[in-house]
């Protein structure tokens, strides 16, 4: 395993504890509100704190963005590690067990190491660029799906900004009509990590950050699949509207989604 995957794992490894902990003692959990729907908690925080620690002592002059505690500059900014200590936060508040911690490098801008770990069912997703996806050590692949007849596709709801919700709607029909069937299961890690395991077909969401999507991002591709904006483009780590599927069912759904999409939307 790459030395910095290595940490990676090591620090997804020491959230997942401070979030299992916590979650076995759901009255402890102190939860506040960020804007609209947008929940945070000592839990949240607490995990961040523990990651944080392990990567800057492992490598002191990285930079960080996170989350809760927002971009942390190193002496050397060609090395950027993306964390989102508890994707799934919503779930974790409800005691619904399905959250994920999600840890990526970049370097020189591009994702160069990803986890994504999920703490209840202990499973491990990791990826190298260049040298495929795994799950817990195995390796793992896309469905090759060919058509959306058939496919399970991953969304989230647009939850937090309901502005275009009717559009949103009407492109979820039309996936949903031509599919077997929708899922929304409450973490955009996991959801990606799912589409690297050939677990659902397709995802697509709207208003990610980089932090949801960085890991599971180069799950996804290491893993052959396709990761692209709502419209087709490269633009998603920058607008957050992402779609993943394999390459036939993603234009199918890029088609689908696109007669639908507001000018604002359209990235
Ligand atoms: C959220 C989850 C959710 C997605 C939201 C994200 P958080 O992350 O990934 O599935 O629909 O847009 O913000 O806030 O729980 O880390
Ligand atoms: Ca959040
Ligand atoms: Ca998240
Ligand atoms: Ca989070």
């Amino acid at each position: 395993m790459h030395p910095m995957l290595n940490i990676a794992v090591r620090a997804a490894r020491a959230a997942g504890n401070v979030i299992v902990r916590a979650f076995e003692q759901q009255d402890k959990i102190e939860v506040t509100s960020k804007g609209l729907n947008d929940f945070v908690t000592n839990v949240d925080k607490a995990a961040e704190e523990a990651i944080i620690e392990i990567i800057s002592k492992a490598y002191p002059k990285h930079s960080i963005v996170s989350e809760e505690c927002g971009v942390i500059d190193g002496e050397d900014k060609d090395f950027q590690w993306v964390i989102d200590p508890l994707d799934g936060t919503t779930n974790f508040v409800k005691g619904i067990p399905h959250f994920a911690v999600s840890i990526a490098l970049k370097v020189k801008g591009k994702i160069d190491q990803a986890v994504v770990f999920d703490p209840i069912r202990g499973e491990l997703f990791t990826a190298s660029r260049g040298k495929g996806a795994q799950l817990n050590g195995f390796r793992i692949r896309v469905k090759n799906s060919k058509e959306l007849t058939g496919a399970i596709v991953a969304t989230g709801f647009p939850f937090k900004q309901k502005f275009h919700l009717d559009n949103y709607m009407e492109m979820f029909k039309t996936i949903f009509v031509k599919s077997a069937d929708m899922r929304r299961a409450g973490s955009a890690a996991l959801d990606l990590a799912y589409v690297a395991a050939g677990r659902v077909d397709g995802y697509f969401e709207f208003g990610l950050k980089p932090w949801d999507t960085a890991a599971g991002e180069l799950l996804v591709v290491e893993a052959g699949g396709l990761v692209t904006d709502v419209n087709g483009g490269l633009n998603h780590s920058q607008s957050g509207n992402i779609v993943a599927a394999s390459p036939k069912v993603l234009k199918e759904m890029v088609a689908d989604i696109r007669p639908h999409l507001t000018d604002a939307m359209k990235k």
